[in-house]
C-alpha cells in the first residue's frame, strides 16, 4: 500500500511539484504567498532573484528574520519552521541550478 506513497513523498521533497499536504511549513507555498511579489526564482524584481541570493543559511535565515534595508523582516511572522523551509526552499531552488 506504501510503495506508491514513498516515491510520491519522495518526488514532493525534492521540489519536483506535487503539493505537500503541510501548508504551514512547506517552502513553496510560503515563498509564493509572501516572498514573490519582490523576489522571483532566476531574475531580479524589488529584491535579488533567489538565485543570486546568498547560499548561506545562516545570512538567508537571518535576513529573512530580521529583514535588511528594503527588506521586511519575518521573525514576527514566521515561526522558526517556517524560517527554516523557506531557506530550504531557496537553497533547493540555488541547487537545481548547480545540480542539473
Ligand atoms: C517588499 C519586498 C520584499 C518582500 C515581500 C520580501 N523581500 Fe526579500 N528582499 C527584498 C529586497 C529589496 C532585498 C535586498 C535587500 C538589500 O538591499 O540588502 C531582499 C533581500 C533578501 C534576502 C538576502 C539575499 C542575500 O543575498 O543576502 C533574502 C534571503 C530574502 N530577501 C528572502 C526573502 C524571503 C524568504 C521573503 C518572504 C518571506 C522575502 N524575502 C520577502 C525585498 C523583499
Amino acid at each position: 500500500m506504501n510503495r506508491t506513497l514513498v516515491p510520491m513523498i519522495a518526488i514532493a521533497v525534492l521540489g519536483l511539484g506535487i503539493p505537500s499536504a503541510h501548508a504551514d511549513t512547506d517552502g513553496a507555498k510560503l515563498f509564493n504567498s509572501k516572498c514573490k511579489m519582490c523576489h522571483a526564482i532566476d531574475s531580479k524584481k524589488v529584491g535579488p532573484a533567489v538565485k543570486a541570493m546568498s547560499t548561506d543559511a545562516g545570512v538567508l535565515r537571518n535576513t529573512i528574520i530580521n529583514g535588511r534595508k528594503m527588506m521586511p523582516r519575518f521573525g514576527k511572522r514566521l515561526d522558526a519552521a517556517q524560517v527554516d523551509a523557506l531557506v530550504s526552499y531557496i537553497q533547493e531552488q540555488q541547487g537545481d541550478q548547480a545540480d542539473k
